[in-house]
């Protein structure tokens, strides 16, 4: 294995106190592949000196918020997951519903491009389309450039066969020349926002519904455990939490798919 660069370090050290996001010594790969783009588009005269300036305490913040989404992963799907999707439809909303609620509050963190809040979106309008008009969906992330593309609400043909069927596309998405665009009924429910997990400041409040998925996975413990207490202060009575399938919530009743009940506050 080739020694790992000191601006490798730099980058790692950037990534992990920034946004919490551990970067493994042995993926020095990406310096080149996901910095050396950037570093050519702010005529840095190398990958190295992007990084010396960028990833500094006194870096303008256009840079380092560029670093921080050339290094986020972003890989996300439509209704991503079945098993998650499926407890949320056959025992989570049902629940709520008998527990008398006549609309929901919903964050969405870390949403990436958007295909989880929209995919919350959809399913509320087929399974209860009285409660989804007045549903308030807040879904937000760290990257700026995946809350574009989500805002836009236009994805690819490979990214609309990634998890929805011929009537859904047909019912939701307005066909364009190059894209499939989220009909403006759809997209207007959500409002988009930056957030860093391991912000100090609080999340949406009173919310039935807090999902964070695919992203704790890169957190060391100490970070996952910070951003889990704020996930769980934005649930309100009676809410659910909703993790990866392989993230584990530590306060929480497990009930399936991801999903856990906090105990009552
Ligand atoms: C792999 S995607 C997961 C998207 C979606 N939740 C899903 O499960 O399909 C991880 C997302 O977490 C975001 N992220 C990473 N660190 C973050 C932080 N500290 N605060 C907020 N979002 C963060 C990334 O920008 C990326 O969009």
């Amino acid at each position: 294995m080739s020694d790992p660069s000191p601006a490798w370090g730099a980058v790692r050290t950037f990534m992990r106190s920034r946004c919490g996001v551990m970067l493994a010594e042995d993926q020095h790969y990406l310096l080149d592949a996901r910095l050396g783009p950037l570093a050519r588009d702010f005529s840095f005269p190398s990958v190295e000196a992007f990084v010396a300036t960028a990833c500094s305490a006194s870096a303008e913040d256009r840079l380092r918020r560029a670093v921080v989404d050339a290094m986020t992963t972003h890989e996300t799907t439509f209704f991503r997951d079945r098993p998650f999707w499926k407890m949320l439809e056959d025992r989570i909303i049902p629940g709520l519903r008998a527990a008398g609620r006549t609309s929901l509050r919903v964050w969405s963190a870390a949403c990436s491009t958007g295909q989880e809040p929209y995919s919350l979106a959809m399913l509320l309008e087929e399974l209860w389309p009285e409660g989804a008009a007045g549903t308030q969906i807040v879904a937000t992330d760290i990257s700026e450039i995946a809350l574009e593309k989500a805002r836009e609400g236009a994805f690819t043909q490979l990214e609309v066969n990634r998890g929805l069927g011929a009537s859904r596309l047909i019912r939701y998405f307005e066909q364009q020349p190059l894209t499939y665009r989220i009909k403006d009924s759809l997209r207007r429910r959500i409002e988009w926002r930056v957030d860093n997990l391991l912000s100090p400041l609080p999340g949406p409040k009173d919310c039935d519904l807090v999902m964070c998925r695919n992203v704790l996975i890169y957190f060391d413990e100490n970070d996952r455990q910070q951003v889990q207490r704020r996930l769980r202060a934005s649930v309100g009575a009676k809410g659910y939490l909703g993790f990866g399938a392989t993230e584990m919530s530590t306060h929480g009743e497990p009930l399936g798919g991801g999903w856990y009940q906090p105990p009552a506050k």
